[in-house]
């Protein structure tokens, strides 16, 4: 059985030195791997072929919660590693808990690190960048294999299952902004990504770009007056025409995607854990008005969203995923808000998506 289980670091830094001495090359990654597909496989392949031993670093069960949210890991850790040793191309499986493989990294010291093609040198954070640059580790970005990666394996099988489905989850988006993770909910909801079908747009700022948006899309655009309360605010005369119309339209989940108020009672117990929403910082860190600003005078060296579910608080609900985006030199609020955007448009469709088919039953959606 020894074979099949994962390796202690000591095992691995053991196999690095004495594979130094023979002149070889360790080489070492990192990842989740928690529903394996020929994109890894072939990246894994690739990565093997440039030294003499293949390390595969996985995140422990509860790191990739945190990381991916409570629907993950679809397999737990100890059989992701026997799943990830029966490929031939891999010599050892090592299991950490932190967020990030730099404990391993540091423990491990390989002679090549190598990242997915999603990366390049410049988006690896830079404590992360240091940490190699400082060992001597080389560093490679493999290319990832088009169409083939897990959140497209989850989406190609809850699109099978649904086929028996009575029902598509009906969603609702909410906004006041420009409406760009308006365009990547939709697009998504298009493409067969989303888990459900976008039925309406509310926003409380007339002639905003997400009521173009989803007008482009031929999406019933209503825009609520959210009365004389001060900003932020709903009347009750608003709350009560939101939940009205939302409840005439059947929907099941609420997406707000830049939706500058504060969404109370009555609506959250009308969609108990179904109201999400999408946040520019690493919660919990500046809630409220310009994260963002915050982050880059707080001196940060990372930023990133959230996406959460809403309760009563001000974006305190419970964390579903957070992306990090790596802080640069000479970021300025614009250019970081554009990489945090371009995060966000990522992984918001993935968690709705999550959260329709992975925890519908939890949840209580109908599906
Ligand atoms: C997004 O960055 C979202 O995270 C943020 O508003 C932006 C909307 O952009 N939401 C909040 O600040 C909520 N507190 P968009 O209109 O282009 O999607």
């Amino acid at each position: 059985m020894s074979d099949r289980s994962h390796s202690t670091l000591e095992e691995i830094a053991a196999l690095r030195e004495e594979l130094s001495r023979r002149g070889g090359k360790l080489v070492l990654t990192n990842g989740v791997f928690d529903v394996l597909h020929v994109g890894h496989v072939r990246y894994l392949q690739e990565a093997a072929a440039l030294g003499d031993a293949l390390v595969v670093a996985i995140n422990g069960d509860d790191s990739v919660r945190r990381l991916k949210g409570p629907g993950r890991p679809i397999h737990n850790a100890a059989d992701r590693a026997e799943m990830l040793l029966a490929l031939r191309c891999v010599d050892r499986v090592v299991v950490f808990e932190e967020r990030r493989a730099s404990g391993v990294i540091e423990a491990v010291r390989p002679h090549i690190y190598t990242k997915g093609g999603d990366y390049t040198p410049d988006s690896l954070i830079d404590e992360e960048k240091s940490l190699l640059d400082r060992l001597g580790i080389e560093i490679r970005i493999l290319s990832l294999v088009p169409g083939q990666s897990t959140s497209a394996t989850l989406a190609k099988l809850a699109g099978e299952n649904r086929t028996d489905r009575a029902k598509t989850p009906r969603i609702a988006i909410l906004g006041s902004g420009k409406g760009s993770n308006a365009r990547a909910l939709l697009e998504a909801a298009r493409e067969g990504r989303l888990g459900g079908e976008v039925v309406v747009v509310l926003s409380d700022v007339p002639g905003s770009g997400i009521l173009k948006i989803a007008e482009s899309h031929g999406i019933p655009a209503l825009v609520i007056d959210p009365g004389t309360e001060k900003r932020g605010h709903l009347s009750d005369a608003a709350l009560k025409e939101m939940l009205d119309r939302l409840r005439s339209l059947g929907v099941d989940l609420i997406a707000c995607a830049g939706f500058m108020r504060i969404l109370r009672e009555p609506l959250l117990s009308a969609f108990p854990g179904r109201i999400l929403n999408l946040h520019p910082s690493l919660l919990p860190k500046y809630p409220g008005l310009h994260p963002v600003a915050k982050a880059l005078a707080a001196g940060e060296k990372e930023a990133g969203c959230t996406v959460h579910l809403v309760d009563a608080g001000i974006d305190t609900g419970e964390i579903l995923r957070q992306e990090i985006v790596p802080i640069r030199a000479g970021d300025t609020v614009e250019s970081l808000t554009a990489r945090i955007h371009e995060a966000e448009h990522r992984i918001y469709p993935e968690v709705v998506w999550e959260v329709l088919e992975v925890r519908s039953q939890e949840l209580g959606v109908r599906s």
